[in-house]
């Protein structure tokens, strides 16, 4: 499928989804034809009931992690939230940055920007701006404008990685940071599921191969490149059968292989500077884990399994 294609699919499936739903509906996967009827696909989106900040009629289950959680946001910042949604996460990081700071939430759906924005109305918040617009070109944000980069499930629907990395790279101040929640896949991912369009939108068809990911980050120019969340998405059988027979099926379940919700920490460092020592050479070449939630998937890490994001970074050093 050509970009434009992708691009206008995934803002047909989420400008039905704005419209329609309410909040706490699965994630990606609902009945208004983002993937097939009858679908039951809860394991993407995470629990916000007790994040400080948490508007429920922001809430449309469409996220695959808590990336402020990690994103550590200070009071005064500007933080700007790519693909933004209802406002969830940019509700979430309004109450941490005050009355002094600045949100920016940009997304490609009109539907969504009306959402947002009729939220923010309600909520009254006159540092909280909603932008139409393309995270690939965010023409309307200047260099250097963000102290934290924020995005929740959203960059594996855009075609162009590199390009939507390269300007996050660009928007993000000297010394800034951004923590993204996305979709990736380890091993290799069965072709039916790559090939289903309906599921591109549906945040698993569209998700690059882990290290492709991570590759294209330190290609713009990131440093101090951490996975500090995991998780393992179980994608329920009756859908994943749409795609693949019982043998392929099998094959795939007991594989390496794997979709896993990952939130990614990254810096931007001064020119010529090198990020913190760690124990791995230098600037981000070998990427750290800190916590996993399903660490009978992650080959030869030593990790601990908790169960909670809420430990975030608590285990494996
Ligand atoms: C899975 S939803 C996540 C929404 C929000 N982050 C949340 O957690 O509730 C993906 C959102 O990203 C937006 N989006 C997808 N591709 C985009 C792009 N290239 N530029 C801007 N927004 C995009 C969609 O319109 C949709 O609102």
């Amino acid at each position: 499928m050509q970009t434009e294609q992708i691009k206008s699919l995934v803002k047909e499936s989420y400008g039905k989804i704005a419209k329609v739903k309410n909040q706490n509906f699965n994630s990606c996967c609902d009945s208004s034809g983002c993937c097939s009827d009858g679908d039951d696909f809860t394991s993407m989106a995470v629990n916000y009931d007790n994040v400080e900040g948490y508007q429920e009629a922001a809430d449309l289950s469409l996220g695959c992690g808590l990336p402020t959680h990690i994103a550590n946001i200070q009071k005064g910042d500007t933080v700007l939230d790519l693909g933004s949604g209802a406002g969830n996460d940019v509700f979430v990081a309004r109450s941490i940055v005050g009355e002094t700071g600045r949100v920016i939430g940009i997304d490609m759906t009109p539907e969504m920007v009306i959402r947002a924005l009729q939220n923010n109305q309600k909520l009254g918040f006159k540092n909280v701006e909603f932008h139409l617009g393309e995270i690939e070109n965010m023409e309307g944000i200047g260099d250097e404008t963000a102290d934290v980069v924020i995005s929740n499930c959203v960059m594996n629907l855009v075609p162009n990685k590199v390009k939507a990395f390269t300007e996050v790279f660009r928007v993000l101040k000297t010394g800034g940071h951004f923590s993204i929640s996305d979709i990736v896949y380890r091993g290799e991912l069965p072709k039916g599921i790559l090939e289903a369009s309906e599921l591109y939108a549906g945040c698993v068809a569209g998700a690059s191969e882990q290290g492709n990911y991570l590759g294209i980050i330190k290609s713009a120019g990131f440093k101090n490149m951490e996975i500090k969340q995991e998780r393992l998405i179980e994608l329920p059988d009756n859908l994943l059968l749409q795609h693949l027979n019982e043998t392929e099926l099998n094959a795939f379940k007991n594989s390496d292989s794997g979709i896993y919700s990952i939130t990614v920490y990254a810096e931007k460092l001064e020119e010529g500077k090198c990020c913190e020592a760690t124990e791995s050479s230098c600037c981000g070449s070998e990427i750290k884990t800190k916590a996993t939630l399903q660490p009978e998937k992650q080959a030869g890490s030593a990790c601990c399994g908790t169960t909670s994001i809420e430990k975030k970074g608590a285990c494996c050093g």
